[in-house]
């Protein structure tokens, strides 16, 4: 979704603000520009498509300076053109703004502004923004008064970054949309994530909802709209600029599935757990307040997207310990609020702890008393900071749109979090030791997996289903999710024994079935397997091939581990048939069309 850059120091701003776009690409984008403070105004290029389309239009010119913002945009307001590309500007060209978020109230702004003489050159909200900030200049107002009056005249969400012309100073607030400023020893930088400056600074600064930032060549001060000090404290991230790196694979999805060992040891290692409670790496920031779960007797998960296949995974994982638990999309949270206890304990799965719907769920819940925890992968994301408690995933930077490491990450988190809950004391370790075996695992099917021959077998397929039972069924959704993100085909995921009751209906000889044979449900996913072979489908089984399934045509094999576990493993192998059948179709995997990786709008 939309990405912030912006620069500020000794540097070339325009140099530095196109490794920034270019490490934004990943969120997904359908249009590009930068703004530069040139002194008697403001240089801006913006072009519809890719950065590259940018880059080539400003390697025409000659454009330098100290302070620049930079944008990808994602349309909400608007088609994809170079018009509604950000940054915007107002009648001048002095006042230069991009924005993320969405400004609910911009009609009525814009309709009083066009009163009072300003023209529109766009279908953006952003756009009332700039010319905002030009009338209040008018009136004699300083830039900090111009730009914080402005924000307070604004109803909405959103991230804004602008420059001026005449002074190499930045002027940023957040309100909704995530904004982190950068602290390096040439400049001070902006974005609306890390990855996007982590190769010159790893010191950063979490704005909050609220926070005005002024960013220059000699310093920087977070204050308030209303102009007031604020404290923000500077954190050191832990991610590394090559976390963010291809790091010699073709693509970024490529190198995330390759990565799952490391994580999955990273999300396992370290998380002390004693009797009374469950640390998290022993930081502050990472522990859990065993008053968190002190009286819970349930649990409500919230997520989106991958994250909601992996609180599915999470919920049969209580389930199965006798712990009531449910889960809701985000947005069918907010939609239809369930009841809910005292003691359900509100979970939000989320990789970016950014996803506005499920931010909003979130939100929803704590104002109806409940606790919240937060499982995500972002140290300083606004779901970790806004949740009571939050446990990280570790993971590490995940730049494909479609989310694989992370997954994998969430339902091993969620695991040890089901024995944490466990009211069987053995419940726990044996999980942990289960887990601590698990990465070995993973690099097994990275090393022998057959899914590239399958993927070649049957890449032109109209249709692909995926069938599981118990934490199978979850899996069966996230691999039919992962192969329509990035082939653009049509692929479905059923529980197994839905199959029947209507789905039966599209399958054909050339519609190969995917069973995820995982879990303890052997016996019941042989008769669906011959269910579907008696339709003349091809059915490929995800197994340990401790059974053999008669009606089998093919299979994926997984290292045998505890049947909770194994459907993390039957997912990488579904990770890995999807990135090939994607591969052979020649489409832009980490950037699939129309997707974008972190949805900060509802
Ligand atoms: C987007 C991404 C998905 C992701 C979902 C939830 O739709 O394209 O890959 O699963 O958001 O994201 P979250 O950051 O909340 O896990």
């Amino acid at each position: 979704m939309c990405g912030i850059i912006g620069y500020v120091g000794d540097q070339d701003a325009m140099e530095t603000l196109l490794i920034g776009l270019d490490n934004l690409e990943y969120r997904g984008y359908d249009s590009a520009g930068v703004a530069l403070q040139n002194g008697g105004g403001v240089d801006l290029v913006k072009r519809e498509g890719e950065v590259n389309t940018l880059k080539a239009a400003i390697s025409s010119l000659d454009i330098q300076g100290s302070s620049g913002i930079g944008h990808t945009r994602w349309s909400t307001h608007g088609e994809p053109s170079d018009a509604n590309a950000h940054p915007h500007t107002d009648c001048s060209n002095d006042v230069a703004v991009v924005h993320n978020g969405i400004i609910d109230n911009y009609n009525e702004l814009r309709v009083q502004l066009t009163e009072a003489g300003h023209t529109f050159t766009s279908d953006t909200d952003t756009e009332v923004i700039p010319h905002l900030v030009a009338e209040k200049l008018s009136e004699g107002k300083t830039p900090k008064e111009a730009f914080t009056q402005t924000l307070t005249a604004l109803e909405g969400s959103y991230a804004i970054a602008m420059v001026l012309s005449g002074e190499d100073t930045i002027y940023a607030a957040r309100s909704g949309s995530p904004l982190v400023v950068g602290i390096g020893d040439d400049g001070y930088y902006l974005a609306s994530d890390v990855p996007a400056f982590l190769e010159f600074t790893e010191d950063v600064i979490y704005l909050e909802d609220g926070d005005v930032a002024i960013l220059s060549e000699t310093g920087y001060e977070t204050i308030d709209v209303e102009g007031n000090p604020v404290s923000r404290t500077v954190d050191t991230v832990e991610w590394s600029p090559e976390g963010a790196e291809k790091g010699g694979f073709d693509h970024y999805m490529l190198k995330e599935i390759h990565e799952q060992p490391t994580a999955l040891e990273r999300a396992t290692r370290g998380r002390a757990l004693t009797d009374a409670r469950m640390t998290d790496g022993g930081t502050a920031a990472n522990e859990i307040d065993p008053e968190l779960i002190a009286d819970v007797d349930s649990v409500q998960f919230i997520a989106c997207g991958t994250s909601y296949h992996a609180a599915l995974y999470g919920e049969q994982l209580l389930a199965d310990r006798g712990i009531e638990a449910r889960t809701s999309l985000a947005s069918e949270f907010v939609a239809s609020p369930p009841p809910l206890r005292e003691e359900t304990l509100v979970i939000g799965v989320t990789q970016s702890g950014e996803t506005a719907d499920t931010l909003e769920a979130l939100r929803e819940a704590k104002a109806r008393g409940q606790k919240t925890l937060a499982i995500t992968n972002v140290i300083g994301s606004t779901a970790a900071r806004e949740c009571d408690e939050a446990m990280f995933i570790r993971a590490g930077p995940e730049i494909g749109v479609a989310a694989t490491k992370t997954f994998s990450s969430q339902v091993t988190t969620l695991a040890q979090f089901a024995g944490f809950l466990s009211d069987d004391p053995e419940d726990l370790p044996a999980i942990q030791s289960e887990l601590t075996t698990l990465p070995d695992k993973v690099q097994q099917v990275l090393n022998e997996s057959e899914a590239e021959e399958l993927a070649n077998k049957y890449r032109d397929a109209p249709s692909y289903f995926f069938v599981g039972r118990g934490t199978g069924h979850p899996v069966a959704l996230e691999g039919a999710l992962k192969l329509k993100e990035i082939s653009y085909e049509h692929a479905e995921g059923f529980p197994a024994g839905e199959l029947k009751h209507g789905p039966l209906a599209l399958v054909t000889p050339e519609t190969p079935v995917f069973a995820i044979a995982t879990g303890e449900n052997e016996d019941r996913m042989q008769g669906t397997i011959r269910e579907v072979a008696a339709r003349g489908a091809p059915v490929v089984v995800i197994g340990d091939g401790s059974v053999t399934f008669d009606g089998a045509t093919d299979q994926l094999t997984i290292p045998s581990t505890s049947p909770e576990l194994s459907g993390i493993l039957a997912n990488v192998q579904l990770q890995l048939l999807s990135y090939h059948i994607a591969s052979l179709l020649d489409r832009p995997i980490d950037k699939p069309r129309n997707l974008a990786k972190s949805v900060t709008v509802e």
